[in-house]
């Protein structure tokens, strides 16, 4: 796809309207994506939730497809949160079984594409399934560099940072580290994220405007872009228009201009 040529059709209500088109030398260099409202999306049409999480890999396709093609480097997708396994038994274990059979069928296709498979959270606490699966995915493609594809597994914002301050607080009893050597840097060593740089834009489709416990240190200069769409008919023209919105924000920093 010669995306500098594109043309894409969206408006705000993301029905097809205003000319977009992206300015490829100020793309996202992280894009974090909360995949959320399969359930709703399903239930829509009368169907069971789990029909909606199997319609959202879909849509994981080709915005995969379409993160590689615009040469994006890393993809966050929050696949499944520390909160989820408050779900009924038969939807979590529906959402494991569908992540092996993605992981089987995709995996060849996004090695082939260069993409490099990476995951944040506790996925020891996964089915055994899973785990293989993931930890086969990881090594297929470790030398791949293109899209750095990070899928958030049994992942908490909050999760993740108590066990950063376990992990420092352990090496300070140790006298491995001091006190007055921790800094944000130090810290950040001890993230899932660690050598990821932060995401400049989040996108949450659904209608939600929360973040629900994701990346909640890294996205401290995150961009938001939130949409009502179901996850199941989230598009590539809809990741092209978040794209192209985030390219009008001013990002200071805390700065001035
Ligand atoms: C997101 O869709 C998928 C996961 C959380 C795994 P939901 O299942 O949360 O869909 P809604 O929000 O109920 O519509
Ligand atoms: C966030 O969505 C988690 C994932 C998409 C994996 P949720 O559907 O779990 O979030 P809440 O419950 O609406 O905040
Ligand atoms: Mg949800």
């Amino acid at each position: 796809m010669s995306t500098d040529q594109n043309k894409f059709f969206i408006n705000e209500n993301s029905q097809i309207s205003d000319k977009v088109s992206l300015d490829m030398s100020n793309l996202p260099e992280h894009i974090a994506i909360i995949m959320d409202g399969n359930g709703r999306w399903a239930q829509k049409r009368k169907l069971p939730r789990t029909a909606g999480h199997k319609a959202g890999i879909e849509t994981i396709r080709e915005i995969i497809r379409t993160c590689s093609d615009l040469k994006i480097k890393y993809l966050t997708l929050y696949a499944f949160s520390t909160e989820n396994w408050q779900r009924p038994e038969g939807e979590i274990s529906a959402l494991m079984q569908l992540l092996v059979y993605y992981l089987r069928k995709e995996i060849n296709e996004l090695h082939k594409n260069n993409v490099r498979i990476h995951t944040i959270g506790d996925i020891s606490k996964l089915p055994q399934a899973v785990i293989e699966e993931i930890q086969s995915a990881l090594k297929l493609t470790q030398h791949n560099n293109g899209l750095f594809v990070n899928i958030a597994l049994n992942y908490g914002g909050r999760d993740e940072i108590v066990r950063a301050v376990k992990i420092l607080c352990e090496k300070v009893k140790e006298g491995e580290l001091d006190v007055s050597q921790i800094d944000e840097k130090v810290f950040e060593q001890y993230l899932y994220t660690k050598g990821i740089p932060s995401p400049d834009l989040l996108i949450r489709p659904s209608g939600e405007l929360r973040i629900s416990n994701f990346l909640l240190w890294q996205m401290a200069y995150t961009e938001f872009w939130f949409s009502n769409i179901y996850w199941p008919d989230f598009t590539k023209e809809h990741l092209i228009q978040a794209i192209c919105d985030y390219q009008k924000r001013e990002r200071r920093f805390g700065g001035v201009k």
